[in-house]
């Protein structure tokens, strides 16, 4: 194998390599995650172009990449902050030098509010919550830091998974944040993470979005409490995001990487699919079958949420072989009705089905340009699950 230093920072951040051997993906020790750096970047500029010309701000959610060079790259495409899940995510990016970060979940937990409040100290955090327990402890844990953090009140838009009915309670909850010491009510947020499927399941739920947006500003309008942020969004729903009146933000996450549930939601192609687990046939001794070094401490386990009802993964050398079972380090690949036979040795590249779960099972991404490995980058944030 040619030697390579993969501590050198990929031309995609702005630096440039200096590698002298070469390396092609498939060249690769296996199993490996790869990211095509121009498909990446052209991810990157539709998104940023796209809200630009609707005046939507981005903060893109960094729970698919978790990559501070990743997220520079997406300020620098125009975004005005971030968005992470975890207290343990804000603090690699903040840690990385980046800032104005939502933390788009109720934070709760003395040890988390502390380390909350703590990077509150110097970088901009928002927090959403959508209960008067979680914004006690919030502002508990922030007062007691001398730090002030800002707050979205969350609303359901139809997920069904947090948020407060939009109405009188979610006004009562911001009132509420507003009397508390260390806080202070910035806005209002929901995640419309069931829209998705074909175009007419689509239209239908963004109509649904957007009249249960217009019911949590009206509440707001009728008490004259003025609301600073908007935020919602999905990679799915993000193209029709200026369909869904009032809001001033969207957090799409997948985006950046796409994967195979967001092809076939018919929100990209699988050329935009930018990250592909290369892996290798190891074994075909069962008739019928062909085993690959990719499993679910690889893939994950998570399946396809739409499109056809089997399949951890699309074999893009292979369509037609369906990864049929996964054991943690066993792709069991169903070869029957393939029109490519599979040899032992023989090298693939997988589109995961859901790419932010497959991200996080892997220490570093290999960056590629035109097939060859130009770096890697450490997944900063990997298993950041406090
Ligand atoms: C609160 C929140 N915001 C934004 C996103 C990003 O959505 P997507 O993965 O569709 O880009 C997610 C995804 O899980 C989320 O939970």
């Amino acid at each position: 194998m040619k030697e390579i230093r993969f501590s050198v920072a990929p031309r995609a951040t702005g630096h440039r390599a200096n590698n002298k051997g070469t390396m092609r993906w498939n060249e690769l020790s296996t199993p490996a995650l790869t990211v095509d750096a121009d498909v990446l970047e052209r991810n990157l500029a539709r998104m940023a172009d796209y809200c630009r010309s609707r005046g939507l701000g981005l903060r893109p959610h960094t729970k698919t990449h978790k990559i501070p060079e990743v997220a520079r790259m997406q300020i620098r495409h125009g975004a005005i902050g971030l968005t992470v899940a975890k207290v343990g995510e804000a603090e690699v990016m903040c840690g990385a030098g980046l800032d104005n970060i939502l933390v788009a979940y109720p934070v709760m937990g003395r040890e988390k509010l502390e380390r909350l409040a703590a990077l509150a100290l110097d970088h901009s955090m928002l927090v959403s919550l959508d209960g008067e327990t979680v914004a006690e402890a919030l502002a508990g844990a922030a007062r007691q830091h001398g730090a002030t953090i800002g707050v979205l009140v969350e609303f359901d838009a139809g997920l069904g998974r947090c948020g407060l009915e939009p109405g009188p309670a979610l006004v009562a909850l911001a009132r509420k944040i507003m009397q508390l010491p260390a806080l202070k009510f910035r806005g209002l947020m929901c995640y419309p993470g069931q829209i998705g499927g074909d175009g007419e399941a689509r239209k239908r739920d963004i109509v649904r979005v957007a009249e249960k947006v217009e019911l949590a500003l009206e509440a707001f309008r009728q008490e004259q409490i003025p609301v600073e942020i908007v935020s919602a969004g999905s990679t799915p729903s993000a193209f029709q995001s200026h369909q869904i009146p009032g809001l001033t933000e969207i957090r799409p996450g997948t985006y950046v990487y796409n994967d195979i549930n967001t092809f076939y939601q018919g929100a990209c192609s699988i050329e935009d699919c930018a990250t592909r687990v290369v892996a290798t046939v190891v074994s075909t001794a069962v008739a019928g079958g062909a085993i690959v070094d990719a499993g679910s401490k690889t893939l994950s386990s998570d399946p396809l949420r739409f499109g056809p009802a089997s399949g951890y993964g699309y074999i893009v050398e292979a369509p037609d072989a369906p990864i049929v079972k996964l054991n943690e380090e066993h792709g069991y690949v169903d070869v029957r009705r393939a029109s490519r036979a599979l040899k032992v040795g023989d090298v693939v590249t997988i589109i995961p089905n859901h790419v932010c779960t497959c991200v996080n099972m892997h220490d570093e991404v290999f960056v590629l340009r035109n097939g060859e490995v130009e770096g890697s980058w450490r997944v900063a944030a990997r298993g950041k699950i406090r």
